[in-house]
């Protein structure tokens, strides 16, 4: 390698265009015994740089929004749910709701693909470089509690209101306690109209005074989640039970209506 190129690739490295650095003398090589022109030279070089650098946030911004696992709209299989209208949930893969503030709450009973269309969705924005942060209503809950009691509250807040698109998981598996409540519509006021939500529940929205123990703050976080909304209602049966029934293991059960 002569003392040109190792120099270059040190420059290459200290201004961090690492996927630069790696290509640089193959890319080099191929020009001089093609004849390429200079401008196409940089310019395939720059393009590899550019999907690297690409790939490299999305790939940091999924870690940081801890989804559960990675599943996409294009593994979602559409003809097993006919209840859900595919065209919704292309519109709301556009992300315009996200930039609209506004929310979409997933309700149906269990494995209709509630998480795998919330974690879908995330994917989506996180592609298209929205923040995102998802987690469950129960770990939500306790954080804000826990923050509540060491006064650290609004730092709390703050951190559940930064992202773009905050993905709530499973509410209404666990009843809320009347002080998680009240934290949690505090968190609901502060989104409002400022940052999407996407919401799982497996009950549906006259079930919620239950959840949260309280019909009056049911009432007024339902007021503002749903004022500017999506609901997908899922109606159909658990996917998780669909190789079962095919292996005739169980019966196909009734669908459930919510
Ligand atoms: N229509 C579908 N096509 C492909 N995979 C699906 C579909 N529906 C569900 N799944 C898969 O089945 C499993 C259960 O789905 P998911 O976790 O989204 O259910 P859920 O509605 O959130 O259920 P729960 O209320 O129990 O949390 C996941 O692995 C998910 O990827
Ligand atoms: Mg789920």
């Amino acid at each position: 390698m002569s003392a040109q190129i190792t120099r270059i690739q040190e420059n290459l490295k200290a201004l961090k265009l690492f996927k630069t650095h790696e290509l640089v003398e193959s890319f080099l090589e191929e020009a001089s015994k093609n004849n390429q022109p200079y401008s196409d030279f940089l310019d395939q070089l720059l393009k590899q740089e550019v999907v690297a650098k690409k790939e490299k946030n999305i790939a940091m911004r999924t870690c940081l929004a801890k989804f559960p696992f990675v599943k996409t709209l294009e593994s979602f299989d559409f003809d097993f749910q006919p209840s859900i209208d595919k065209k919704r949930i292309k519109e709301l893969a556009t992300c315009r709701f996200i930039d609209n503030g506004e929310n979409v709450i997933f309700l149906g009973p269990p494995g209709v693909g509630k998480t795998h269309l919330a974690v879908a969705l995330g994917i989506k924005a996180v592609t298209e470089g929205y923040r995102t942060y998802f987690t469950q209503a129960m770990p939500l809950i306790a954080s804000l509690s826990k923050a509540y009691a060491e006064n650290r509250i609004e730092e709390r807040l703050k951190f559940y209101c930064q992202p773009k698109l905050l993905i709530i998981d499973e509410i209404g598996y666990i009843p809320i306690d009347r002080h998680g409540a009240h934290l949690f519509f505090q968190l609901v006021s502060r989104r409002y109209e400022r940052g999407a939500l996407i919401l799982t529940s497996n009950r549906s929205f006259s079930q919620w005074n239950e959840i949260f123990g309280d019909p009056v703050i049911a009432t007024a976080i339902l007021d503002r989640m749903l004022h500017h909304s999506t609901t997908i209602n899922i109606k159909g049966n658990s996917y998780r039970l669909k190789e079962k029934v095919k292996a005739g293991l169980i019966r196909q059960p009734e669908v459930t209506q919510s």
